[in-house]
């Protein structure tokens, strides 16, 4: 798949194996402590099992999300005013990204998202709801710059980033993506990020470990997936799901702990692991009100207003463009 410069999206073998996955595992595989990028959580199967984390009832973040959308879109059209262009850093969730557009009035919507597939659904359903607004999705690894369509070049833009998906990646990682949108939206941008609280370790720990066990089964497809697409024979019998609070670093880390001695192969190559080790497959930062400022400010947004839900489980924080000027 390329974008429209004929870029490569995804980068597929002569026997249709994406090289970037069999690369991220193939060396977290061989590091000491073992570890596996989240992105690759996301076939056909993780797309439907995080749906489903969604709905558990442990899972706070997606309805504490919508709580705010839902009750403060005064507030958003007030301080966002109408006009903007909303584009949006990945694709269009159902639920959150109409109660956005209908709060603000704004001049088009422009999701952004490396999968075709779901891009062109999400725009299509968002066209069938708004019909005067005009939407253009672009096909696009948002993770880098990204060329806007011509026809928003003259809008204000309004960067949205729901779902705490800020909080998956490492600060440093976090920062250059920051930047990247910064670039991207230009100087009169403002950014609508959700940003997850820290909060108490046990309803962190039971979010990320439902006693149904949607989430162990999503962190365990991870190795299916490998052993459908990398040609491995994991024995994901052996492996189970742990989340852990590492409160220095503020995340919660998801772990596949091997239950027993294992050796296996992946792509020709073999690996063994002892009983108890790990392979970790995902970080999940949290923030309270000042982190998430620190990381918004080094990311180069000033932030301006930040709304939580009633509950005080996750943040809606609203943040303008830095404009570079000389210190201090
Ligand atoms: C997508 N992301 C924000 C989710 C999170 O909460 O970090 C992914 C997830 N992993 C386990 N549960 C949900």
């Amino acid at each position: 798949m390329t974008d429209k410069h004929g870029i490569r999206l995804v980068d597929l073998d002569e026997s249709g194996v994406d090289r970037a996955f069999r690369s991220d595992v193939l060396k977290g595989l061989a590091q000491s402590q073992k570890a596996i990028p989240a992105r690759w959580f996301y076939d056909e199967r993780g797309s439907q099992l995080f749906e489903e984390i969604t709905q558990v009832s442990e899972y706070y973040p997606t309805r504490a999300e919508t709580e705010i959308l839902r009750g403060k879109g005064e507030e958003f059209a007030q301080l966002i005013g109408p006009g903007r262009a909303v584009v949006e850093f990945g694709s269009g969730s159902s639920v959150k990204t109409p109660l956005l557009l209908s709060a603000i009035d704004p001049g088009a919507y422009v999701p952004l998202d490396i999968s075709g597939e779901f891009l062109r659904a999400a725009a299509a359903d968002l066209a069938a709801q708004f019909p005067g607004l005009p939407v253009h999705p672009v096909e696009a690894d948002f993770t880098k710059r990204v060329e806007l369509p011509e026809a928003v070049a003259q809008m204000p833009k309004l960067g949205f980033f729901p779902g705490s998906t800020i909080g998956n990646m490492v600060p440093r990682t976090a920062v250059d993506l920051l930047r990247e949108m910064r670039q991207t939206l230009g100087d009169e941008a403002m950014l609508l990020i959700g940003m997850d609280l820290v909060k108490d370790e046990a309803v962190l720990e039971a979010a990320y470990d439902d006693a149904q066990g949607v989430t162990a089964a999503f962190n365990l497809n991870l190795l299916t997936r490998i052993n459908r697409e990398l040609d491995a024979d994991i024995p994901v019998d052996a492996f189970a799901h742990e989340a852990r609070w590492v409160d220095t670093y503020a995340r919660i880390e998801m772990h596949l702990v091997a239950q027993e001695d294992v050796t296996f192969s992946v792509s020709g190559e073999e690996f063994s692991m002892k009983a108890g080790e790990t392979i970790h497959t995902e970080n999940s930062h949290k923030f309270d009100a000042r982190s998430s400022n620190t990381l918004l400010l080094a990311g180069h947004w000033t932030p301006m207003e930040r709304w939580t839900d009633e509950a005080q489980q996750f943040s809606l924080v609203l943040a303008r463009a830095m404009i570079p000027r000389s210190a201090p």
